[in-house]
């Protein structure tokens, strides 16, 4: 309350039918600092609390043809702050038994003693204005809680409240969009369940520790995962909260969301990269390519050659060894190829191009390759499949590449079993849009790569290139598509291409 503004007094209201008593009742609290106004009958009185709001009322039982305690009810629901005293010369038992049931604060018997009415009547006030700073109090609360909800809900950061064993008590509105999951997926459960990796993890409980101790940590960088299996990289800032009470949670987790940030400075630097390789292979494409055509041509040679070998096994063995080095030759010529395709692609050719004939053609092409290594490639195409604006050649690359790199992972997985499957599929999205997907159950993307997928020769196998997934990249940007690749929560490896569709 502002100091210099006197509060204004209380108001007390009189009502009797003896218009003198009521007026010296008036009279004795209007002495005693309040403000007061006497009335003779009810409409009177309703009249006096519909224009000024009163505190008190004062209220005679016996009113000629009207009862003081249903005035008494209707003041109290015009007023419910407001406290009342009913006075009345023939008590009855039945009339206190009203009173008490209307409500009323006190039960004063005439005649009585001035100085008394005054005593209750002043109880009675100031129990009115505590009632009264109360509620303004809580008023005021309501408003600033609201006001701090808003902050913490509008502010572009996570903002997570932490209880000792890191088990989630606030969660900002900020912190539902970013990751996927509202607070009531997450309110009482570990920050950690939401964590993918297992360093991740251990650093967050270690850092929790820490700031549960009263040291500050910041800069803790850690990807939470979200409820479609993708990734999210936090940057969090962890401060100990002071402990009023042993239930109040102990730990601030404030978060900054940079994977947007992050994945432009990847691009950048994949961009860079790339423009490195162009240059790269402009220079080296045509020397390569002169001694490997030179190569294979004496390879042709030798091979001839031994043919006309009398020793049968000595041409067997010759013969053998020519195999392999053409066979080498040829993934060198293959990887030249995407060198140059990388380097200087050529101009996209966009077309109306129906995908499940596309995943048909594709899957049948690959499925010798899978079947060989027990593999099970299939395509769930529906009949009515949409068809995409694309470049039909491109997009068969993407497939095949992605097809292989599924191949391969089911073929490496430790330990070695037989078996696993591939599946390849499409759905429409809205009106305007085509999902592609291949699915397969192997052991998912290898944490060391995952971050790098798209960036050249990045690759987890021994004779990979680590080109597949750069091209891929690259033809789907040049459709204007998005690509997804993320391990699955059940296992295995989910790719998910998104590419306009053909109107
Ligand atoms: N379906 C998958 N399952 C598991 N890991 C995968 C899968 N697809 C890609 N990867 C991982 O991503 C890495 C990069 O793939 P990418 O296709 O770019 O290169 P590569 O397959 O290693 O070599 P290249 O395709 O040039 O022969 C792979 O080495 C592998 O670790
Ligand atoms: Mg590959």
């Amino acid at each position: 309350m502002s100091g210099s503004v006197p509060p204004s007094p209380q108001h007390v209201l009189v009502l009797d039918d003896n218009r003198d008593l009521a007026e010296n009742v008036a009279e004795l609290f209007s002495a005693a600092g309040y403000s007061t106004e006497a009335v003779a009958d009810g409409s009177g009185a309703l009249d006096a609390a519909a224009r000024r709001a009163f505190d008190l009322a004062v209220v005679d039982v016996r009113l000629p043809g009207d009862s003081g305690i249903r005035v008494a009810g209707e003041l109290k629901a015009q007023c419910p702050e407001a406290e009342v005293i009913l006075m009345t010369a023939n008590a009855t038992l039945d009339s206190a038994i009203a009173a008490i049931r209307e409500d009323a604060y006190a039960y004063v018997q005439k005649p009585f003693d001035p100085a008394e009415l005054l005593a209750i009547g002043e109880r009675a006030l100031g129990q009115v204005r505590l009632g009264r700073e109360r509620m303004r109090l809580e008023r005021e609360l309501a408003r600033s809680e609201a006001l701090y909800r808003g902050v913490v809900d509008t502010v572009d950061r996570y903002i997570v409240a932490l209880g000792r064993a890191g088990e989630v008590r606030m969660w900002n509105r900020s912190a539902a969009a970013s990751s996927g999951w509202n607070a009531a997926e997450v309110l009482g459960r570990r920050l950690t369940e939401f964590l993918p990796s297992e360093h991740g993890r251990a650093s967050f409980a270690e850092a929790l520790a820490q700031a549960a101790g009263g040291s500050e940590v910041s800069d803790l960088e850690l990807s939470v995962r979200t409820p479609d299996g993708s990734q999210r990289i936090v940057r969090w800032q962890l401060s100990q909260l002071p402990q009023d009470e042993p239930s109040a949670p102990s730990v601030l987790a404030v978060g900054a969301d940079v994977t947007d940030r992050l994945d432009l400075e990847r691009r950048a630097a994949e961009a860079e990269a790339m423009a490195s390789i162009a240059t790269l292979t402009a220079g080296l494409a045509h020397e390569i390519r002169n001694p490997l055509n030179a190569a294979s041509l004496q390879l042709e040679l030798l091979e001839r050659a031994s043919k006309r070998l009398e020793d049968g096994g000595t041409r067997g063995r010759i013969e053998n060894r020519t195999r392999i080095v053409r066979e080498e030759l040829a993934r060198l010529t293959n990887l030249l190829d995407d060198f140059l395709n990388l380097a200087r692609p050529r101009a996209i050719a966009l077309e109306e191009v129906p995908l499940g004939a596309l995943i048909e053609e594709v899957v049948t092409l690959q499925e010798p390759a899978a079947r060989k290594a027990g593999i099970e490639l299939h395509a769930r195409v529906p009949p009515d499949a949409p068809a995409v604006r694309g470049d039909s050649a491109m997009l068969k690359q993407v497939l095949v590449n992605l097809i292989v790199n599924a191949i391969d992972a089911l073929r490496g997985r430790e330990p070695r079993r037989d078996g696993g499957s591939i599946e390849v599929s499409c759905a429409p999205i809205g009106d305007a849009r085509v999902e592609l997907r291949v699915d397969d159950d192997g052991p998912g993307i290898p944490s060391e790569v995952a971050d790098r997928l798209f960036v050249p020769f990045v690759t987890s196998k021994e004779a990979g290139s680590g080109l597949g997934l750069t091209i891929v990249k690259r033809i789907i940007d040049r459709h204007g598509g998005t690509i997804r690749v993320a391990s699955k929560p059940t296992g295995g490896t989910r790719v998910r291409l998104y590419l306009e569709r053909a109107s």
